[in-house]
């Protein structure tokens, strides 16, 4: 399924759409240029689970975890080499979440993803609105 989202509010309300259908266990990859809306709809999503805090980027700390009505994470994998690294780190216990993982940068470690994994790719259109592609659940 296509949405298209004009606005970082349309992204926003969209990851909160999404807050409301994901489920404990449920892992979700991220992927898309810079400033595409990754942020800003992981955003969305941290506020239908009723987390308070405010939602920044794990480049250089790897993976953020928030509590709301389920906890949730939050990995960029940008800086690791591959799974190799990524298992030196104990990174697979992120895979098997006791709430939900948002991923960036997932392709690094494509092989070790679940296979139930929900694929949402963002693409930054001509007219600057962002078309969100989400693979494997229904909003
Ligand atoms: N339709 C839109 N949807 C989402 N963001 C938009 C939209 N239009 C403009 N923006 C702006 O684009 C930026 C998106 O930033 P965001 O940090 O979410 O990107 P990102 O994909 O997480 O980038 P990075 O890879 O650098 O982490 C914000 O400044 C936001 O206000
Ligand atoms: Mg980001």
């Amino acid at each position: 399924m296509i949405f298209n989202c004009r606005t970082a509010k349309d992204t926003q309300s969209l990851g909160a759409r999404l807050g409301k259908v994901l489920k404990p266990g449920m892992v979700v990859s991220l992927t898309g240029p810079l400033g595409a809306g990754k942020t800003v709809l992981v955003k969305g999503v941290a506020k239908a689970l009723g987390i308070k805090e405010n939602i920044v980027s794990p480049t250089f700390t790897l993976v953020q975890e928030y509590s709301g009505s389920m906890s949730m994470l939050h990995l960029d994998l940008y800086r690791i080499s591959g799974c190799e690294e990524f298992e030196q780190m104990g990174g697979e216990d992120f895979l098997y979440p006791q709430g939900v993982a948002f991923i960036e940068w997932s392709e690094k470690i494509a092989e070790m993803m679940p296979a139930d994994t929900i694929y949402i790719t963002l693409t930054i259109k001509d007219d600057h609105s962002r078309d969100v592609e989400i693979k494997g659940i229904e909003l």
